[in-house]
């Protein structure tokens, strides 16, 4: 196996995915890094139904609001490609700014129907035009047939979608389930970020999610919100928003249960803002 090889522009990285494209199918699994198991279970899937994987590792600037959250977003690349290297059949795209965004790069905010406006874009403006802009980069650079995102972050997982009808990608968008450690904090690149304390206090995130679902759909959404909002203020965490949605539209659900209601959560632990969320 050994390390895989690291590709740092489009025009190598193309080349190889041509040859590659002759023998079977390309999947991709974008990243930004600072890999957990998470993603490595993206990648594993991923190699199950491709004869090649490609990871990108790329902290992508334009998804960032707040400057230090940039700055301080863990960037581990050796450590990265040492967990990649259990792997065979994976290559490494980790290309510079100027490569993924070139001087005669087109990009104007694209219609996505409100859902980047909602839940955590309401607290990030920009954030999702930011990621859709990359994703359709990368996706224009590796050409994959099938691109895998994990559902912790379900709010882009539907953008991504939503993006992907837009533009006309033929690209198959395959979700993979959140993963978990033992105790429930759902797996995250930030998670590295906490103390013992904070981690230990992060764990209120998933309790206040399950203790939602557990209260079933006898009560309303809006009662069931205003219970987990008070169970989730037993630990000191500060909360950005706790709302339960339909899965399609990310509408606010206040009266009526959707066949797909999704409780989403953002609350900030120790200054590391995490997310999560659960179908109710
Ligand atoms: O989920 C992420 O890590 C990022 O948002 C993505 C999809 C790699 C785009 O930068």
């Amino acid at each position: 196996m050994g390390m895989p090889t690291v590709y740092t522009t489009a025009h190598e990285l193309s080349s190889l995915i041509s040859r590659a494209k002759k023998s079977g199918k390309v999947g991709f699994v974008p990243t930004m890094g600072a890999l957990h198991d998470g993603h490595l279970s993206l990648v594993n899937k991923a190699l199950g139904e491709n004869v090649l994987v490609v990871v990108s590792i790329f902290v992508n600037p334009t998804q960032f609001n707040n400057a230090s959250d940039l700055k301080n977003y863990p960037r581990t690349l050796a450590t990265d490609l040492d967990l990649l290297s259990a792997f065979d059949r994976v290559i490494v795209y980790a290309p510079s700014v100027d490569d993924i965004y070139p001087k005669n790069d087109f990009f104007e905010p694209i219609d996505l129907d409100g859902l980047d406006t909602r839940l955590e874009g309401a607290f990030r403006p920009g954030h999702f035009q930011g990621v859709v802009h990359v994703v359709r980069n990368l996706f224009n650079i590796v050409q994959p047939h099938r691109a895998y995102f994990g559902q912790k972050d379900f709010q882009q997982l539907a953008v991504i979608r939503r993006m992907v009808k837009r533009l006309n990608f033929t690209i198959e968008i395959i979700s993979c389930q959140t993963h978990r450690s033992e105790d429930g904090l759902a797996l995250s690149s930030r998670n590295i970020r906490l103390t013992d304390q904070g981690r230990e206090d992060a764990l209120i995130i998933s309790q206040t999610l399950n203790y939602m679902k557990n209260l079933g759909h006898d009560e309303t959404p809006s009662r069931v919100m205003e219970l987990g909002a008070a169970y989730f203020s037993k630990e000191n965490l500060s909360l950005e928003y706790l709302e339960i949605v339909d899965g399609e539209s990310l509408m606010l659900l206040t009266n009526q249960w959707s066949a797909h209601s999704v409780c989403c959560i953002a609350a900030y632990c120790e200054d590391v803002r995490l997310i999560d969320n659960l179908e109710m």
